[in-house]
């Protein structure tokens, strides 16, 4: 009796394409899976018909095998399904969404988007995980059902299916020659799985660092006009690579066109707030910059998602939007996550419950007409006792209170973070329902301005908007935001 491995197999489909092997021979799991792939028959005692040779028994396999067996194929099985195909650049898998830890590569984002561009705007299919392009990629690459598989007697040899099982790869196997070198596969759009955030401050400064510690992206680059503060902040935070684990490269840069084309785009340049200022103060000011920023990034990004988190919120997200050109869809604003996670702080420090465990949304405006439909309040699907109209209260006047406190700039650490979850969230392709200003279309009953409502977030910005039964005086705040934020705008038009 031997034990008949994959180096066997390998060296019969370099010549008969018959492994012969002895009635009482064993035939290691990933020499059948390797026969499956290289077309070569496996004979038991001299001739095909035969019973199989008795695979290894659990108890003598190799810590591992037992991963093979469950994705790989069946021993004997014609059609079974094998893994994916290997990538060819190890910049992630052809479409989807992102594993976990895996950087964002130029394919997957440009196949899934590829289709998704062309589907129009958010709302209809747009986002799903897995696109046909991206299907019919894989059934090339071989995905599909494995034809002349072992045990299936009087077929021809197939020829040898490329690539050859992960099985292999998983047990640390060297590559076969030409794919190793494989080119990579160009680039869609230019997508990069670079992110760039425009605006070195406090903000950028903790957005580039959640999104670089998230280990997603290839590169995350800070952009701002002073340009050694850009460089300054993306070297210090590259220092931190080795304390935070991640490999994402960072980079500063003085302007946008130097950052290169990008999937996402975070402008958070301008002018924080000062003590005594309310966030449309800042409207004149600020819109100069978040005009000319969207544009120039729409300019060299034609594909980019654009995430505004410069105030005042929701009119620096229309203006972002007018002035870029890009589908609405591709344009959003970063309130609601910050607003909802306030809510959830000041209502735990009430007594509610841990705030990741507490049920809100924050929509509306980004500031005096910010809406928390205390109809969806809750924990644990019950609702929550107390004063939660003060909560409300003092969530709305919570950027007022950190200035107030710090008495130069703004709130910068949950502002940061809550940017960075809405680039991950896209980026991943979650499907996530947040609070986000995005351009109403008749839901709520609102319609042509962006204001914060639910909406769910893919890869290419705003899926849909999501509707949720609200009270009829939650439904009233809402629209009242949005009058309130079109009025303001009517106000911006003459600066533009
Ligand atoms: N949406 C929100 O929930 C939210 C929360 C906090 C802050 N904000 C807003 O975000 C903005 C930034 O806040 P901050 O605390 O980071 O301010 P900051 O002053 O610390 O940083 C702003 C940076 O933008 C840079 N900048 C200005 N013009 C630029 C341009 N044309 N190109 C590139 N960079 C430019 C400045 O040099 C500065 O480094 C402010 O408008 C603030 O009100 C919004």
């Amino acid at each position: 009796m031997s034990v008949r491995g994959a180096s066997d197999v390998e060296a019969a489909a370099d010549g008969s394409r018959v492994l012969r092997v002895g009635p009482g021979d064993v035939v290691t799991p990933l020499a059948r899976e390797r026969a499956q792939d290289l077309g070569v028959t496996i004979e038991v005692g001299g001739g095909a018909g035969n019973a199989p040779p008795p695979a290894v028994p659990p108890s003598r396999q190799v810590a591992g095998s037992g991963t093979t067996q469950r994705s790989g194929p069946r021993p004997g099985s014609g059609t079974a399904q094998r893994p994916g195909p290997v990538p060819q650049t190890g910049s992630g898998p052809a479409a989807g969404p992102a594993a976990p830890g895996a950087r964002t590569g130029r394919s997957s984002n440009g196949a899934a988007r590829a289709e998704r561009s062309s589907s129009g705007a958010a709302g209809h299919g747009a986002g799903r995980p897995t696109s046909p392009a991206a299907r019919a990629e894989r059934s090339s690459n071989g995905a599909a059902g494995v034809p002349g598989a072992v045990g299936i007697p009087g077929g021809a040899p197939p020829p040898p299916v490329r690539p050859p099982s992960g099985a292999l790869f998983r047990r640390g196997a060297p590559l076969p020659p030409g794919l190793a070198s494989a080119p990579a596969r160009p680039a869609r759009h230019g997508r990069t799985g670079r992110v760039v955030v425009v605006g070195a401050g406090h903000v950028g400064m903790i957005t580039a660092m959640r999104l670089a510690e998230a280990d997603v992206f290839d590169e995350v680059v800070l952009v701002d006009i002073d340009e050694g503060r850009a460089k300054g902040i993306a070297l210090d935070l590259t220092h931190t690579a080795p304390l935070a684990g991640f490999a994402t490269r960072i980079r500063g840069s003085g302007t946008v066109e130097g950052a290169g084309s990008c999937d996402y785009a975070v402008i958070t340049a301008g002018r924080p707030r000062t003590p005594g200022m309310s966030r449309s103060d800042l409207i004149g000011t600020n819109a100069a910059i978040v005009g000319d920023v969207a544009s120039t990034l729409a300019a060299t990004s034609p594909h980019v998602v654009l995430v505004v988190i410069t105030n005042p919120l929701d009119e620096m997200t229309q203006h972002a939007w007018q002035a870029s050109g890009l589908p609405s869809h591709r344009v959003l604003g970063m309130a609601g996550v910050l607003d909802t996670a306030r809510f959830q702080a000041l209502a735990s420090l009430t007594g509610a419950g841990r705030a990741d465990r507490i049920d809100a949304l924050a929509l509306g405006s980004h500031g005096e007409e910010m809406v928390v439909p205390l109809s969806r309040v809750g924990v644990g699907g019950r609702p929550i006792e107390g004063d939660l109209d003060a909560v409300v209260d003092r969530t709305r006047g919570s950027g007022a209170e950190v200035v107030g406190l710090l008495s130069s700039g703004s709130a910068f650490m949950a502002p940061g973070m809550s940017a960075a979850r809405m680039v991950l969230a896209m980026a991943a392709d979650s499907g996530e329902v947040m609070p986000a200003a995005v351009l109403a279309d008749g839901q709520y009953g609102i319609r042509d301005v962006y204001v914060g409502l639910p909406a769910r977030l893919g890869r290419d910005g705003v899926r849909e908007i999501v509707e949720l039964p609200l009270a009829a005086d939650e439904l009233t705040a809402l629209r009242t935001a949005a009058d309130r934020i079109r009025e303001r705008l009517a106000d911006l038009a003459p600066a533009r």
